[in-house]
């Protein structure tokens, strides 16, 4: 239920400042380095289909790539949860205590670390009390019969971590604190035997805990000093229990670019007394090719893939600007940034209802999941956290449903192929893959990724942008044995192909298997494709 989007954009004019540099004399230097371009151009710049000469450095590995960040989020918001998840024990759909069989099957598979629940906007103003026991008490457009016991069931069905978001926007303190009571206290506890009556004796376990959601806007339009008094009471009332769960406490971050609620929170934290804490500070962040959404998820040209994968790469900044505030108050990283909303906000599907934020999922949709989960990856040390939004037929779904019936999404296939990049250790790697050109709209032409994971298998993701040429990778593997790599790839007829009920596996991984010889791995990956290949 979101009465309000905020205008959220990814795309940055030029300031004053980078205006006036556009203008200025070029220097000596400048103009030489000029020249040898103009004069050398193809020893600055690969030819577009020359191969892409990637060299990996596993003597220096980097951070823990940590699995969270392959978190999902599932919010009440259109058929996200009433049809994605929850059926009712009832429906003719296979399920188990209301819950679908089939999708959840299909999450068992990829290894979800942690679901974000119940919102997003949704979460302030949620009133838990209605959704427990046998009488259930609808809010408008909220039949409360999906509620704690049922979330708790379907994490513990597709056995992931619950991160469960407090209503810190229209909630007191005291609620927030009573609903951590009602999961996590021993049955003993009068709110623990509620829990037990209610048929679930055993205390939950709650991960992570969301200290409010944009509070800068949907979550109270709350100023940042505001907000930071709210949160401290919370952080220091709403308990967690169950001592078999240390739990992390995520605080609201920036709305958009600006450095406002970061630098606030995190001034905070840092004089923060013993009684407050958090180990987490959320950012938002969805690709949309210009606000408000509108490009389409399907039936797109070039132009639209590229103007989306562009806003997608805008990641990165977003998260260089929001660490550098960061580290001035925690160099030594020990709070996360948590990228708990990330993802593609398209337009809605013809004909569907515009609040249920439904759209398709393309191979586009593919190709921005791999180059931002790489972001991640590359930020590994501060980016320890991150929820695509959103699991099930909302904005980027790793599932659609319609009644009876489930389609896996290319975004999917994407995070079914980097499994086993979920906890392996970051392995730096150069690559100058040069880039790809299209209506204006400038993009690296490939992507490329490396982890050593806990059995000491070493990973490669390899993202070919260019839709129009295929990619051939030579990968130097210096210190590594290995004869052969194998793993899947995934490719499409067409940049804005889809999967459909009809046409399930238009787009569906393919194995590919290469050799190691000298010491180089090649293979060759097809336009606009993600490929993630094994050492063996
Ligand atoms: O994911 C959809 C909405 O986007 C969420 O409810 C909100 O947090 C964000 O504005």
């Amino acid at each position: 239920m979101i009465t309000r989007l905020f205008p959220r954009t990814t795309r940055f004019s030029p300031s004053g400042e980078q205006a006036k540099r556009r203008f200025s004399p070029l220097t000596w230097a400048a103009r030489i380095a000029l020249l040898l371009c103009i004069a050398m151009p193809a020893s600055v710049a690969p030819a577009a289909d020359a191969p892409v000469q990637v060299t990996l450095d596993a003597s220096k590995p980097g951070a823990v790539i940590d699995r969270n960040i392959f978190g999902q989020f599932a919010e009440h918001l259109g058929s996200g949860i009433y049809g994605g998840i929850w059926v009712g024990r009832d429906s003719t759909i296979p399920n188990t205590r209301g819950i679908r069989n089939d999708v959840v099957a299909a999450l068992k598979a990829l290894k979800v670390p942690n679901v974000r629940w119940p919102g997003g906007c949704f979460a302030d103003q949620y009133n838990w009390r209605r959704g427990i026991g046998p009488e259930r008490k609808p809010a408008v457009g909220e039949p409360n019969t999906f509620g704690t016991d049922e979330f708790m069931d379907f994490a513990q069905q597709i056995g992931t971590d619950a991160y469960i978001s407090v209503n810190l926007g229209s909630g007191t303190a005291q609620e927030a604190a009573e609903w951590l009571e009602y999961m996590t206290a021993p049955p003993d506890d009068a709110l623990g035997a509620e829990r037990a009556k209610n048929g679930h004796p055993a205390p939950y376990k709650v991960a992570i805990l969301g200290l409010g959601n944009e509070s800068w806007d949907c979550g109270g339009a709350m100023s940042a000093d505001f907000y930071v008094n709210e949160m401290k009471r919370f952080s220091h009332f709403v308990n967690n229990y169950n001592s078999a769960q240390r739990m992390k406490r995520v605080a609201v971050g920036p709305s958009g670019t600006a450095p406002t609620y970061t630098d606030a929170v995190m001034a905070a934290w840092k004089g923060r007394s013993y009684s407050w804490g958090i180990e987490g500070l959320s950012l938002h962040f969805y690709a949309t090719g210009g606000w408000p959404p509108h490009l389409p998820s399907a039936g797109f040209d070039e132009k639209d893939y590229a103007a989306l994968l562009k806003d997608a790469i805008g990641m990165d900044d977003m998260i260089k600007t929001q660490s550098a505030i960061m580290d001035k108050y925690d160099p030594e990283k020990k709070v996360a940034l948590v990228v708990d909303e990330w993802g593609a906000w398209l337009a809605p599907t013809p004909g569907s209802n515009a609040s249920s934020l439904t759209q398709q999922n393309s191979q586009r949709d593919a190709v921005l999941a791999a180059l931002s989960i790489n972001v991640f990856a590359r930020h590994a040390d501060r980016v320890r956290m991150a929820n695509i939004a959103q699991m099930i037929n909302v904005l980027q779904a790793m599932i659609l449903t319609d009644k009876g019936k489930m389609v896996l999404t290319p975004t999917y296939h994407v995070f079914h192929m980097y499994v086993p990049f979920q906890d392996a250790t970051f392995v730096p790697l150069t690559f100058d893959a040069g880039t790809y050109t299209t209506n204006g709209i400038t993009l690296p032409r490939v992507d490329v990724i490396a982890a050593r994971d806990k059995a000491g298998k070493i990973w490669i993701a390899v993202t070919n942008i260019d839709p129009k040429s295929p990619a051939t990778f030579g990968v130097s593997l210096a210190g590594v044995k290995a004869k052969r790599a194998s793993g899947q790839t995934l490719s499409a007829p067409k940049v804005d192909s889809v999967n459909t009920f009809d046409a399930p596996n238009i787009v569906a991984p393919k194995a590919l298997a290469a050799k190691v010889a000298s010491g180089k791995l090649t293979i060759t990956v097809a336009p606009a494709s993600v490929t993630v290949l094994g050492l063996e």
